[in-house]
């Protein structure tokens, strides 16, 4: 792939929340995990890990802790990436924290494209109630869930996503 090919491949990529009643493959779920572990992290601790969802009973739960948001429910499989404080604390201090964030955060931008990569679909949900998604998935206190990931075969609405001008994120030099 060249560089206007990657663009192009970025460009296309939209969140998706309409799903179709299709099962992901294990070999789909584990080409996203794979993809994930390649993701770079603070001192190479990979401070992330990930919940898996396939039941009904867990999306539905999940779904509520997520405000209803549909997506959660209509998708085949949910990735509910989270930040693992003790292992990237144990050598960054309270810099860790910070760190086990961002690991988790680009452990779950390579599963959104690696997704996209096999034409399926998936939307990135931040709104959720922490404690409730902690006590459906009974996550030790030392792991915050960051993102969940909905993934599958899906409808896209068909429009790209406006942007702002890319100018108006970007200083030189200085603010
Ligand atoms: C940190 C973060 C949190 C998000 N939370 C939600 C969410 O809770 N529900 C949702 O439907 N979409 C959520 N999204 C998806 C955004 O709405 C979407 O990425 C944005 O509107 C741009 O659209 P695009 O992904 O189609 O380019 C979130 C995305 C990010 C990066």
């Amino acid at each position: 792939m060249d560089s206007s090919e990657f663009l192009d491949f970025l460009i296309s990529r939209t969140s998706v929340r309409d799903y179709l009643d299709e099962e992901l493959t294990e070999d789909d779920i584990v080409f996203l995990l794979d993809s994930a572990s390649t993701a770079p992290s603070a001192g190479n601790l990979e401070a992330w890990d990930v919940v898996v969802i396939r039941e009904t009973d867990q999306k539905e739960a999940l779904m509520g802790a997520a405000y209803d948001q549909p997506q959660l429910e209509a998708a085949p499989v949910l990735f509910v990436v989270c930040a693992n404080y003790v292992r990237s604390m144990s050598r960054y201090g309270e810099r860790g924290i910070l760190y086990a964030v961002q690991d988790a955060t680009i452990a779950c931008t390579y599963m959104m494209l690696a997704a996209h990569s096999r034409r399926l679909h998936s939307c990135w949900v931040g709104a959720f109630d922490e404690d409730g998604v902690r006590d459906i998935l009974g996550l030790p206190p030392h792991i915050r869930a960051v993102a969940i990931l909905t993934v599958g075969k899906g409808r896209p609405h068909g429009t790209l996503t406006e942007r702002m001008a890319v100018g108006e994120h970007v200083h030189f030099d200085t603010w």
